[in-house]
């Protein structure tokens, strides 16, 4: 299923076609797809080239990993992520490896990695839908994540599946229309909240 963006302006049409479904096909994700999207987020810029990312993964084809790692999800995300053949949780290192100091950009700098994965799965034909809705404390202990360490999110991949296959309330939220604020909402000039004239102007449809 396509749910592409509905656009003020003109974006990359990768960009506009990323959406988060929880519908997932069973097809396995080939290990170089996989390796693919790693690069994908090994490229990704971060400050003074930390690169604080780190992802632990499960793929269904080892049914214990997959268990250990899906019992970290919320029973919300359970519900539907059970379906996908693989799942990821990011983890962000939260100070730097010179000196030890608090790397106040790190969960930034995982969400860098994460977009990039992202933009690369779909160009690969994958969906990805990330997940807030994850237990850190569990995930540390389960992996031994060590101090100064976080876990960030859960992420599940796949190829799209059909909306069909998820219980009623879901099937409901993943044909719902995908929603924005408008950017004069958030772009701001001069001061805070003083939405900037760029984009103050009548959004143009396209
Ligand atoms: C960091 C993060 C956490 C999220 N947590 C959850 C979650 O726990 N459960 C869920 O169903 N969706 C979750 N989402 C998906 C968002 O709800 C989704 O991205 C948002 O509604 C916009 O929809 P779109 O990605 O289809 O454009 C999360 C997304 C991000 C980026």
């Amino acid at each position: 299923m396509e749910k592409p963006a509905d656009t003020q302006y003109p974006i990359h049409e990768l960009l506009q076609r990323r959406w988060s479904p929880r519908a997932f096909s069973a097809r396995p994700v080939e290990p170089e797809t996989l390796r693919s999207l790693w690069e994908a987020a090994r490229w990704a810029p971060s400050s003074y080239n930390e690169q604080p990312w780190a992802f632990l993964i499960a793929t269904k084809q080892d049914h214990t990993e997959y268990a250990k790692l899906l019992s970290c999800l919320m029973e919300g995300n359970v519900q539907w992520a059970q379906q996908a053949p693989v799942l990821m949780v990011s983890v962000a290192k939260l100070s730097f490896e010179e000196n030890g100091k608090p790397n106040r950009h790190a969960f930034h700098d995982v969400g860098l990695a994460v977009a990039n994965l992202v933009t690369q799965a779909t160009v690969l034909g994958l969906a990805v839908h990330q997940m807030a809705g994850i237990y850190p404390d569990k995930v540390r202990e389960l992996y031994g994540i060590p101090e100064k360490h976080e876990p960030v999110a859960g992420i599940v991949l796949g190829y799209p599946g059909d909306p069909e296959s998820l219980p009623e309330g879901l099937r409901e939220r993943e044909l719902a229309p995908r929603e924005r604020k408008p950017l004069a909402e958030f772009v701001f000039a001069g001061r805070w909240g003083r939405t900037c004239p760029l984009v103050s102007i009548e959004p143009l449809r396209l």
